[in-house]
C-alpha cells in the first residue's frame, strides 16, 4: 500500500489542445474569460475568429489571453484549416451565432472556422448565443437538429435578459456547465447506459420551527461522485440533503431535508438504478415529536426524546435486485476496517467506502479524501486524492464489481 503526501489535482483540462472558435456576437467578451480560464487550467488554447467576431473583440485580446496567435484568415498561413484541427483534442465554439450554426449545418467552408470544423475529427462543442427569436426560428432549430445529428454536442443556451434588452432563451450557457460538457467529451464513456442513484449531504431533523439536528457533512463526496459519473456517460439521479453546493449540470436533482424524505425518494428511484451509492450522512435519530412552538429555555425539563430513523442502505440491501450494485460509505473515527466489514455484511452492500472523519484532509468539508474500499474478498486503501479522483476510483471498482456480478449471473459473455 502506498500513500502520497500531496493530493493529486482534480481531473482537469491540463494539457488538452482546445481549438476555440469565436463568432460575431456581443457574448464574444465572455469567450475572452473562458479562454483565460482554460489557459489558467493548463489547456493549450488556439483561437479562431470569424470576421464578425473581430468587430467585437480584437484578435490581440485572445492572443494575449491564450499566449498563441489568434487566427482569422484562411489564406494567411498556408494549410492552417487542416493543421489546426488535426492537432486538436476538442473544438469549442462560443459564442456560436445563428450564422455560424447555419454554415456548419450545411457543411460550408467559406471561412477559417467553418473549414476547420469540416476538417476536424475531434469532438465539437457548440455554445449558441443569440436573440430568442433568432434561436426559435425554424431555420435555426433545423440547423441545430442537423448539427446534433452530426454528433456535435450543444451547450443549451439559457433564459434571461439578452443584450438586445429582450427576455428569453438565447443567453450563452454558464462556463461551469460548458466546462463539464467539455470534460465529458474528453472522457471515455465507460458508464454509458448505467442508471446511477446517489445520495449526498446531511439530513436535517427538525426539533421546532427554529432548530434541527444534523451533522457536518458538506455533500462534497456525493456531488463529486455525481459529477464524475455524469462525465463518464451515466444517467444520474442525485438525492441531496441540504448543501451549499451547485448541482452538477445534467443530473436529475431531488432535494430532501429529513431522513424519512430521503428514504422515500430513494425507494422511489432505486428500482430503476443499476448502481446505488449511499454517500449521504443520514441522521440516525430524529425528534420523537416535532414541537410546533419554539421550545423555550424556561421549559421545566429540557429533555430531548429521540426516535430511530430507518436505515436506508440496510433497507435497500434487503430488497435489492441481484444485478444491482449497492455501495455504502462508512464514516469512522476508529477501527476502520472492522467497522467497514461489519457494515458491508450487516447492510448487504457490495462495497463499503470507509473514510476517516478525524483526519484533517479526509474529514468533513475538505476537497480531499483517503478511503478504503472494502468488498467481501478485498481491502484496498487508496492514496490521499481529490474527492473527484477518489470518486473516479470508486467508479472503476464499481464497474469491475458489476462486470463480475453479470458474469456470475450469466448476463454477460465471459
Ligand atoms: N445509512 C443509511 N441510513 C441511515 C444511516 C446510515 O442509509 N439511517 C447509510 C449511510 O448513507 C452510509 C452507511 O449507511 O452509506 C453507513 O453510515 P454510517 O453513518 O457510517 O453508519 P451507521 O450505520 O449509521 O452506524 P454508526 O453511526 O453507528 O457508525
Amino acid at each position: 500500500m502506498t500513500t502520497c503526501a500531496e493530493p493529486v489535482m482534480p481531473p482537469s483540462l491540463r494539457g488538452k489542445k482546445i481549438l476555440f472558435g469565436v463568432c460575431g456576437s456581443i457574448a464574444a467578451f465572455k469567450a475572452a474569460g473562458w479562454v483565460h480560464a482554460l489557459t489558467k487550467e493548463g489547456a493549450e488554447v488556439t483561437v479562431l475568429m470569424t470576421a464578425a467576431a473581430t468587430r467585437f473583440v480584437t484578435p490581440l485580446t485572445f492572443a494575449a489571453l491564450s499566449g498563441r496567435p489568434a487566427h482569422t484568415n484562411m489564406f494567411a498561413d498556408g494549410m492552417s484549416h487542416i493543421a489546426l484541427p488535426a492537432a486538436a483534442d476538442a473544438v469549442l465554439i462560443a459564442p456560436a451565432t445563428a450564422q455560424t450554426l447555419a454554415r456548419l449545418a450545411h457543411g460550408m467552408a467559406d471561412d477559417l472556422l467553418s473549414a476547420s470544423v469540416l476538417a476536424c475529427a475531434a469532438p465539437v462543442l457548440l455554445c449558441p448565443a443569440m436573440n430568442s427569436k433568432m434561436l426559435a426560428h425554424p431555420a435555426t432549430q433545423k440547423n441545430l437538429a442537423a448539427l446534433r445529428e452530426f454528433g456535435y454536442a450543444i451547450a443549451e443556451p439559457e433564459c434571461g435578459l439578452l443584450a438586445c434588452g429582450e427576455e428569453g432563451a438565447g443567453r450563452l450557457a454558464e462556463w461551469n456547465s460548458v466546462r463539464e460538457l467539455l470534460l465529458g467529451l474528453l472522457t471515455a464513456q465507460d458508464m454509458a447506459g448505467q442508471q446511477v442513484l446517489i445520495t449526498a449531504g446531511p439530513t436535517r431533523e427538525p426539533l421546532d420551527p427554529a432548530r434541527f439536528l444534523s451533522n457536518r457533512s458538506s455533500g462534497k463526496m456525493g456531488y463529486a461522485l455525481a459529477r464524475t459519473a455524469k462525465r463518464r456517460g451515466a444517467a444520474i439521479t442525485l438525492v441531496s440533503g441540504p448543501t451549499a453546493l451547485e448541482p452538477p449540470p445534467g443530473v436529475t436533482l431531488v432535494r430532501v431535508e429529513t431522513a424519512l424524505e430521503m428514504a422515500e425518494a430513494v425507494s422511489r428511484h432505486a428500482q430503476a438504478a443499476s448502481i446505488v451509492v449511499k454517500a449521504a450522512a443520514v441522521a440516525d435519530f430524529r425528534a420523537a415529536a416535532f414541537s410546533a412552538q419554539k421550545i423555550k429555555k424556561t421549559t421545566a425539563e429540557p429533555l430531548l426524546e429521540l426516535a430511530v430513523n430507518p436505515d436506508i442502505l440496510a433497507t435497500l440491501g434487503r430488497s435489492r435486485r441481484d444485478d444491482q450494485l449497492l455501495i455504502g460509505f462508512a464514516a469512522e473515527s476508529g477501527n476502520h476496517e472492522a467497522e467497514g466489514k461489519r457494515k458491508l455484511l450487516a447492510k448487504k452492500a457490495d462495497l463499503i467506502v470507509v473514510n476517516d472523519i478525524l483526519g484533517s484532509s479526509t474529514g468533513f468539508d475538505v476537497d480531499t479524501n483517503q478511503v478504503t474500499l472494502i468488498t467481501l474478498d478485498s481491502v484496498e486503501q487508496l492514496d490521499l486524492l481529490s474527492k473527484e479522483e477518489t470518486a473516479d476510483r470508486i467508479w472503476d471498482k464499481a464497474l469491475l464489481l458489476l462486470a463480475n456480478k453479470r458474469r456470475r449471473h450469466g448476463t454477460e459473455p465471459v
